[in-house]
Order: C-alpha cells, then sequence, then structure tokens
C-alpha cells in the first residue's frame, strides 16, 4: 500500500513512522519478557531462586578473594542468602543442586572468617547446623593460582588457556605497555561482527584520576579497583545496525569482541576483570560526559586489566553440569 507513494514526502513520513512502530513493537516484546521473567518483579521458580542465589553468593565469595578481606564484611548479604535458601527449601525445590551446596560451602568458609560470638555468627552457625550433607569436591569460595602455573598453560592449546583464564582482582604494579594492548585488541578484532560491521570500539582509560573517577561509577570494584592498570571500556556504535531485528545486535557483537579481547591479553600473561556496566540511564550519562562517549554508542562493560601477582586469590566459581544447559535435537 505504500509503495504508491514512493518518491514523495508522504512515503519518508509514513515508513518512518512505521519503521519506528515495528522497533518500539520489538521492544515492547524484549521489555515484557523481561518483566515477566526476570528477577525484577518477581522470584518464585526455582530457576529464579538458583539465580538470586548464585548472586548473592558470588558477592561473598568475592568477599572472600579480594586482596585484602575485612573481618565480618557482607553481614547483611550472608543473612540474605539463608533467607532466599530458606525460601527455596520451603517451596520444595531440589536442594540436592549444586549451586545450594556451593552456597553452604562458601556460608561455611564465609562462618570461619567471622567473630564467632556476635549475633550474626550466631544465626549463621544455627543455619549451617541444618545443611544437608555435603556433596564431595564441590566448587565453592576462593581458592589461590600461581602465576607461573598460569603461564606454564600458556601456548598449549585454547582448553588450557580457557582453564586458566579467570577473573583476576588483584594486580601488580607492573605498569601494562600500549603495544600489548594494541596488539591485544588487533587480535579481538579478528571476531566475527555481523556482515562484518566492526561497530565495536574500545575506548582505553590510563590516566589514573580518571581511571578512578569511572570506577566510582561502576557498581562491582569496591575492595579491588584501586589495584587495576588499564581500563576499557568497550562500546558499540549504534550507527552500524539497522531495524527491528537487530535491536540486540550490538551487545552481541560487542561480547563476542570482549572475549577475545580477554584471551588474547592473558595469552601475552595480562590478566584481566570483566566489569559490568549493569547502570540506569543517569550513571551512564555521567559516564558519558566524563570521558566524552558519544551518545551513539551503546556502552556494554568495562574490563580492567594489570600484570598478575606472583599468587592471587581468585573466586571458585562453581559452573553448571553440561547436561544442564545443552539440549540436543
Ligand atoms: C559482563 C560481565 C560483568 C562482570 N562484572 C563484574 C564486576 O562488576 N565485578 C566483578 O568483580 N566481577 C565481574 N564479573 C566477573 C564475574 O564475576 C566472573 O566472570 C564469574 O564469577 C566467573 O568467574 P571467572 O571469570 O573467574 O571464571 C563480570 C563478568 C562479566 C562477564
Amino acid at each position: 500500500m505504500l509503495k504508491k507513494f514512493k518518491g514523495t514526502s508522504i512515503y519518508t513520513v509514513l515508513r518512518s513512522f512505521y519503521l519506528t512502530i515495528k522497533v518500539f513493537l520489538n521492544f515492547q516484546y524484549d521489555l515484557v519478557r523481561y518483566l515477566k521473567y526476570s528477577t525484577t518483579l518477581n522470584c518464585k521458580t526455582q530457576q529464579q531462586y538458583l539465580a538470586r542465589i548464585i548472586a548473592i553468593y558470588h558477592v561473598i565469595e568475592k568477599g572472600l578473594s579480594m586482596p585484602k578481606t575485612r573481618t565480618g564484611f557482607g553481614s547483611a548479604i550472608a543473612l540474605d542468602l539463608i533467607k532466599y535458601i530458606e525460601q527455596y527449601s520451603k517451596l520444595k525445590y531440589d536442594l540436592n543442586n549444586k549451586h545450594i551446596h556451593s552456597a553452604y560451602k562458601i556460608l561455611s568458609t564465609y562462618y570461619k572468617n567471622l567473630e564467632s560470638n556476635s549475633q550474626h555468627a550466631f544465626m549463621i552457625q544455627s543455619f549451617l547446623s541444618k545443611k544437608p550433607a555435603e556433596q564431595a569436591n564441590i566448587d565453592g569460595g576462593c581458592t589461590e593460582v600461581k602465576r607461573e602455573y598460569i603461564i606454564s598453560q600458556l601456548n598449549q592449546g585454547f582448553e588450557k588457556l580457557a582453564n586458566v583464564r579467570h577473573s583476576i582482582r588483584n594486580f601488580s604494579n607492573k605498569d601494562v605497555p600500549l603495544s600489548i594492548i594494541k596488539k591485544a585488541i588487533t587480535i579481538a578484532q579478528r571476531s566475527p561482527s555481523v556482515c562484518n560491521r566492526q561497530a565495536t570500539r574500545v575506548h582505553l582509560i590510563q590516566e589514573p584520576d580518571i581511571l578512578k573517577s569511572i570506577l566510582e561509577l561502576q557498581n562491582g570494584n569496591r575492595g579491588f579497583g584501586h589495584l587495576i592498570n588499564k581500563l576499557f571500556i568497550i562500546s558499540t556504535d549504534i550507527a552500524f545496525f539497522d531495524g527491528a531485528g537487530e535491536r540486540n545486535q550490538s551487545f552481541v557483537d560487542a561480547g563476542m569482541f570482549a572475549m577475545s579481547l580477554i584471551h588474547a591479553l592473558l595469552d601475552m600473561e595480562i590478566g584481566s576483570i570483566p566489569l559490568n556496566w549493569a547502570v540506569e540511564k543517569s550513571r551512564d550519562i555521567q559516564l558519558r560526559n566524563l570521558i566524552g562517549i558519544p551518545p551513539n554508542e551503546n556502552i556494554v562493560m568495562l574490563i580492567g586489566i594489570g600484570y598478575l601477582k606472583e599468587t592471587t586469590k581468585i573466586t571458585v566459581s562453581l559452573r553448571n553440569d553440561l547436561e544442564s544447559i545443552l539440549s540436543i535435537s
């Protein structure tokens, strides 16, 4: 029907209107599913409970792996974790799930770091006294890795490299040279991108005051941000995307790029910590204003980097069983 107006200004207006509605309805489709299935409004299903429990136990796990662990850190978080596990149990969800066991293990380690006569410690102890029989070799908490071991695993095939890639939250103070950074970015540029549009952009932050100001806006580097040597802001230029179907494409392309960058850096013995940019509008604008990131770029994530120390504490970060994530048709 639009065709008969082709070439006229009315055609341009109607076409823009039609495409805007289409983009709007498709974002609405995402919006409705997000509200319905994420834990924003509800925490009812087993998956939703597990998601909350993993997110909370990870905060404790992270606290335990900090360069300097504060005695009694995260007391409200530990109680929150207990609350969720109790509700999960009341709903008769599977207490044999690996993540529940991991949560108990992390709480037990956390408890050992507490001053045992506090009210808080008493509550945790009473919860732990009812814990189900422990699963053998369950992962959880934190452990130490040696730089020497990580380096020995590089250049030995991708599986070994991927297995020694950990989020690093304790860096040495040795400066990462720009030449290595440029090389890693060039390698990451080999990542596939939709129609080879290569919309990912990297903003490198090396000036200490700017780096500090950016990390103050980021929610997830407390206790170790000051040790980050350099920071990447990974973004994508929306100008490279088109129509309703590509509305989320920029995040996919940047995510693939970021993962390649992390592996490329590790291959050159540089550790990294991916940092979320899960922020609301006002924070996003603050960061843009701070270093002049234009509005046509989506800020996808940050990555902190630095050389590894001799020994580093890392979170164990339990992985799901293969069967629970693989479906074959
Ligand atoms: C997009 C993204 C954002 C992340 N944000 C943070 C963060 O803000 N702070 C942090 O300490 N870790 C962050 N992480 C690291 C995860 O906690 C970590 O990847 C996970 O626990 C698995 O551990 P591993 O990377 O050592 O295997 C982030 C990871 C990703 C992929």
